[in-house]
């Protein structure tokens, strides 16, 4: 099936390949050779001089793990689609004392809607949706970064972005900077990822109820002995370890931004001819496109008869369902792979 879903992806043969090697030790000399080896092709890859640690979770775990171990006073947590919801969500059952500022979803979240409240002495970390998945759209980190306090930390979830999009995390001063696997770097779900600044270090030291599992104090421990804090994803880690190695020295960074803003483009460009863009112009997410449904055509239909065909795109998030639908186009596809899905779509529904 060829997945134009907004993650998981489509993994290559030959990273599929990797996944069957040998068991080893993660106590071992050979398990903290490959962890060197990865930890400077991750700093590489989130263009970031801060510590970065490796989780077996899913992306959701670190945003848990990002609230435990920073917040201490009040958290803002900034909300315009269902990651960020799911964020207001995490740090209020975590007990922690939090607030929102909302925007409608399509609708990014500006410096302006921040830069008051964010001066509040109690707020202490402020939490943002690099790439709100649910509807697509890319909220401007760099902007807002501007209107963040410096006694106060910035947590960006860069989920669906990272590894597809120019993500400088020390020139926008991202404290903690979380995503996963299963997204841009086109790998198996099963991994999650974190940047972590001196200053939010330094938070955790004097925060209460960290936890066992997500506690900052073992991640800086076991990373101190070049090895992670409980048995990881190994397999997942050696191909972690290859696809590092393609993404920075075959393709390069910038070839691979490129090639996903060429592909946001082709179909934003399919999706203005023939029905709509959903969110706002100019904060479109280069990964994944909503289209907004103007000629009510039935999505569930439209996704079962792709199906037949051996491609898979998603229907709206939550209340947007039949309003939108969804499709990825990240990782490693090609857009001459997206050029032949939106033929099908064409043909399907008698589009010229
Ligand atoms: C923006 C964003 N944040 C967080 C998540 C949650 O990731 P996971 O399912 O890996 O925990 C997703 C998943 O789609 C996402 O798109």
């Amino acid at each position: 099936m060829e997945l134009f879903i907004p993650g998981p992806v489509n993994v290559n043969k030959e990273l599929r390949e990797e996944l069957s090697k040998p068991m080893i030790g993660h106590r071992s000399k050979e398990f903290s050779e490959l962890y060197n080896e990865l930890i400077p092709k991750l700093k590489k890859l989130t263009q970031t001089r801060n510590k970065v640690f490796i989780s077996t979770s899913s992306s959701t775990g670190l945003m848990e793990a990002s609230i435990r171990n920073t917040v201490s006073k009040k958290c803002l947590n900034l909300v315009n689609g269902a990651f960020g919801r799911r964020w207001h969500n995490i740090t209020k059952r975590n007990g922690k004392k939090c607030e929102t500022i909302s925007k409608e979803w399509g609708e990014p979240i500006r410096k302006g809607d921040v830069e008051e409240k964010v001066k509040e002495k109690d707020i202490d970390c402020v939490t943002l949706i690099h790439n709100e998945s649910s509807a697509a759209l890319e909220n401007p980190v760099e902007e807002i970064s501007e209107a963040i306090p410096d006694d106060t930390l910035f947590l960006v979830d860069t989920v669906s972005s990272m590894g597809g999009v120019d993500i400088p995390v020390d020139e926008w001063d991202i404290d903690i900077c979380l995503f996963g696997t299963q997204k841009c770097l086109g790998l198996p779900p099963g991994l999650a990822f974190f940047t972590v600044s001196q200053k939010a270090i330094e938070k955790s030291k004097e925060v209460k109820d960290k936890g066992y599992y997500f506690s900052l104090d073992r991640f800086l421990s076991y990373d101190s002995k070049d090895q992670t804090i409980t048995t990881p994803n190994i397999p997942l880690l050696y191909v972690l370890n290859q696809q590092l190695e393609d993404i920075l020295n075959e393709e390069g960074l910038e070839k691979r931004w490129k090639r996903h803003k060429e592909m946001a483009q082709i179909t934003r460009n399919w999706a203005k001819k023939h029905f709509d863009v959903f969110p706002n112009k100019g904060y479109e997410s280069k990964t994944l496109t909503a289209v907004e449904n103007t000629k009510n055509i039935q999505v569930t239909k439209l996704i079962q008869k792709l199906r037949e065909r051996n491609y898979l795109i998603s229907n709206g998030y939550g209340k947007l369902s039949e309003k939108t639908f969804r499709i990825g186009h990240l990782a490693d596809k090609k857009p001459s792979q997206l050029r032949n899905l939106l033929k099908e779509i064409n043909d399907i529904l008698d589009l010229v």
